[in-house]
């Protein structure tokens, strides 16, 4: 095990992620964990994480002394860096101005830990304090326009340090550094896998959960999906998975999900049946707000009823929360990662139903949520299935929502998803969908007048949906699926293209 002592930094759990792509196995621990601790662990190497203090600061949170003493190689991430400055006989002092953003990092000694990695690299740093003197038996590596000592070491100890943040993105061959460290310092083999976290939380979920049973809202989407499977595959019968029809789900997509989990993994799940609420509720509201808050409310009444008549002894519920779901609140010396966006926690329903959260996938971020689906056996399409809102077609029927407007945007979609996936373009846009609105044209069916709704064609190109650009889609693509949606949905007269970038648009039209 590497243990990862977090001092408050809002990259620990990327420090985490780092270790785990270079297949090592790392536990987060607090950062004032006792030795005895780390070392009946097992530990066989520390990172000090970076944090937001500084090391003098009345309250600044400091490791147990006799982690030094471990005889483990350590590593210290900027403030971590500093840490080992302040209590190594080093020097650190106020930084006249903060080093922030990106820098060049110049090596001029020998080290192991930038074993085959050139001279100079773009690194970024976060940091106010500086190191103005090298502890005892330290010796200078590297340095940044800004830092004398950007990077540190005694070899001998095998101790090293780093003023900037080799976990983060922006630092070139940065993941090459932390490698460096596990497998050439620490000794690691580097062959621990997916395989090998499924088995750790497998074991985890049964110790948590012991005899109850646990609750979890199954959307269809990727995360839940992937949650229902991993906990499933712990505790088989001691989970029940509630699946929400809300009447506002895409063609075909209650039939899927159910044979998908009831049949192929036998999972204990009940699907609550209330289209007619929801179509009831949403009567008449036209304001997408409105419309938001009314579907939220509804979920949140239908999934605790549906609950009351279940949960016999059910004292977990559990999410598909994943890491960037967490709020990055940098609370000194605590995980950061405590708080959760509202969305995720099912409007309040834990704390009234005095449920406790299960959230194996706290730590994880997507693209290796994905690798779980698929070594736990999940196909492709629900693994690689494009993002859906929590709201469903309710924000993609402009204006007030009725059984026959939701029908033909149903089938239009079906038909975009269709041509999307023959094409092979579903797997490379972000988002792709049909969005009805409640606006008529006229057009002409052989003789006939037609007079009808059209159809607007949404689709995008993002990385995490905070930008996204329009998909520049094949023209013999587009005129398939405008033919198609014009000749086989009754209804539509008119099939538009949405060329909007976000910002200023948004991907959801409401
Ligand atoms: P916008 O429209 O804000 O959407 O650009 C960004 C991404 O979020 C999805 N989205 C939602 N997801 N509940 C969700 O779970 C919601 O209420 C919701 N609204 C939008 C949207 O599909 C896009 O991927």
């Amino acid at each position: 095990t590497i243990a990862v002592l977090d001092f408050g930094s809002q990259f620990t759990q990327v420090i985490a992620r780092r270790i785990r792509e270079c297949q090592v196995y790392s536990k987060i621990y607090h950062y004032s964990t006792p030795a005895a601790q780390l070392k009946a662990d097992g530990v066989i190497g520390v990172i000090f994480s970076g944090g937001p203090q500084s090391v003098y600061s009345k309250d600044a949170p400091h490791p147990d002394k006799a982690v030094f003493d471990l005889g483990v190689p350590i590593l210290g991430i900027c403030y971590g860096l500093q840490l080992m400055g302040h209590f190594l006989g080093g020097k650190v002092a106020k930084g006249e101005r903060r080093e922030f953003g990106h820098g060049t990092l110049e090596i001029f000694e020998k080290s192991p830990l930038f074993k085959g990695l050139p001279k100079k690299l773009k690194v970024w740093n976060s940091h106010g304090d500086k190191l103005v003197k090298v502890p005892t038996g330290f010796k200078a590596v590297a340095r940044t326009e800004n830092s004398e000592y950007a990077a540190m070491q005694n070899a001998e100890r095998r101790f090293y340090a780093l003023q900037f943040h080799p976990e983060v993105f922006h630092s070139e061959r940065g993941t090459d550094i932390i490698r460096n460290f596990l497998v050439g310092i620490c000794g690691c083999t580097g062959d621990w896998s997916t395989a090998d976290f499924i088995k750790r939380k497998i074991q985890e979920i049964r110790d948590t959960v012991g005899k109850s049973r646990v609750l979890l809202g199954l959307s269809g989407g990727v995360d839940s999906s992937v949650a229902a499977a991993l906990i499933h595959a712990a505790i088989g019968k001691q989970l029940t998975c509630v699946f929400v029809d809300n009447g506002l789900l895409r063609k075909g997509e209650r039939e899927y999900v159910v044979s998908l989990y009831k049949r192929n993994f036998k999972i204990d799940l009940r699907v609550a049946d209330s289209e007619a609420l929801f179509l009831k509720k949403l009567k008449g509201v036209s304001e997408p707000e409105a419309k938001r808050k009314i579907i939220g409310n509804t979920f949140v009444k239908v999934f605790e009823d549906s609950l009351k008549s279940i949960a016999g002894r059910a004292e977990f519920l559990a999410q598909g929360t994943l890491y960037p779901d967490v709020i990055e609140s940098v609370q000194i010396g605590n995980n950061p990662a405590s708080l959760i966006k509202s969305h995720h926690n099912v409007g309040g329903l834990p704390e009234r139903m005095k449920l406790k959260l299960l959230e194996p996938l706290r730590e994880l971020f997507k693209d290796e949520v994905r690798a779980v689906g698929t070594a736990l056996g999940l196909p492709k399409e629900v693994v690689w299935r494009q993002p859906f809102p929590g709201p469903g077609l309710g924000v993609r029927v402009l204006g007030d929502i009725t059984a026959e407007k939701l029908n033909i945007l149903r089938e239009a979609d079906f038909i975009l998803q269709d041509e999307m996936m023959k094409s092979g373009l579903y797997w490379k846009v972000w988002q792709s969908f049909c969005v009805f609105l409640p606006v008529k044209s006229v057009g002409v069916i052989g003789d006939e007048r037609n007079y009808a709704y059209v159809i607007a064609v949404r689709v995008v190109e993002s990385i995490d949906a905070m930008t996204a650009d329009w998909s520049r889609l094949p023209y013999d693509l587009l005129q398939t699926i405008s033919n198609r949606i014009t000749n086989e949905v009754r209804g539509v007269s008119r099939v538009v293209l949405d060329i909007s970038s976000k910002p200023p648009a948004t991907i959801e039209w409401e």
